[in-house]
């Protein structure tokens, strides 16, 4: 398989198949049910655009009763990190006072989930919780506290299931991994 990039051939190879991701997802939400319980109500923050698929799947296993809030942050261009934070659209919803659930599509440096915490907290946030699909624990820049996984990876470039290279591919059912070119 292969990707176009800068009008470049680029190879993929698949990282997890639809199959692997949505039982992954099935254990992740029973994790979330039994830690947060059935009755305490909860904020879920959605990270656009990479974490829309994600959490689309995740949330119609969540027990307890839900609202849904959206944050867009941008961070990338291409397959690197520009390093700094640009929101797009603000955080939708009021939180103060209450138990937030942020969904994140992956953790790279760490940085979009400091923006995001110092965010919650400026908001008053009564808790955060993070849960990210994807973590690559060897890029992270400091200390950065993740409740809920789905897989962690290497530092290779990843698209599909909401992750994109320039905006594209974000529809793929299925994860698939970037080889860094020969
Ligand atoms: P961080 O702020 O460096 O942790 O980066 C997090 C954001 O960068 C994610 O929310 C993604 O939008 C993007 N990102 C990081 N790694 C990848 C990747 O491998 N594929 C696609 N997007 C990525
Ligand atoms: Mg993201």
């Amino acid at each position: 398989m292969h990707v176009i990039f800068n009008e470049k051939k680029m190879d993929v190879h698949t990282l997890f198949s639809k199959e692997q991701i949505q039982t992954r997802i099935q254990t992740i939400a029973k994790e979330i049910n039994q830690s947060l319980g059935s009755k305490d109500p909860l904020v879920i923050v959605i990270v656009l655009n990479g974490a829309f698929i994600f959490a689309a799947d995740l949330v119609r296993y969540l027990e307890m009763p839900t609202e849904i809030e959206t944050i867009r942050l941008k961070s990338y261009e291409g397959t690197s990190s520009t390093g700094h934070i640009q929101m797009m659209t603000p955080l939708s919803g009021n939180v103060e006072g209450k138990n937030v659930l942020v969904i994140e599509d992956i953790v790279e440096t760490g940085r979009t989930i400091h923006f995001l915490l110092n965010e919650l907290n400026s908001k008053k946030a009564k808790s955060v919780k993070i849960c990210t699909l994807l973590n690559k624990p060897d890029a992270h820049e400091s200390p950065t506290h993740l409740d809920y996984i789905g897989f962690d990876i290497g530092k290779n470039f990843v698209i599909g299931y909401g992750l994109d290279l320039d905006g594209m591919y974000r529809n793929w059912p299925y994860i698939a991994e970037l080889m860094p070119s020969k």
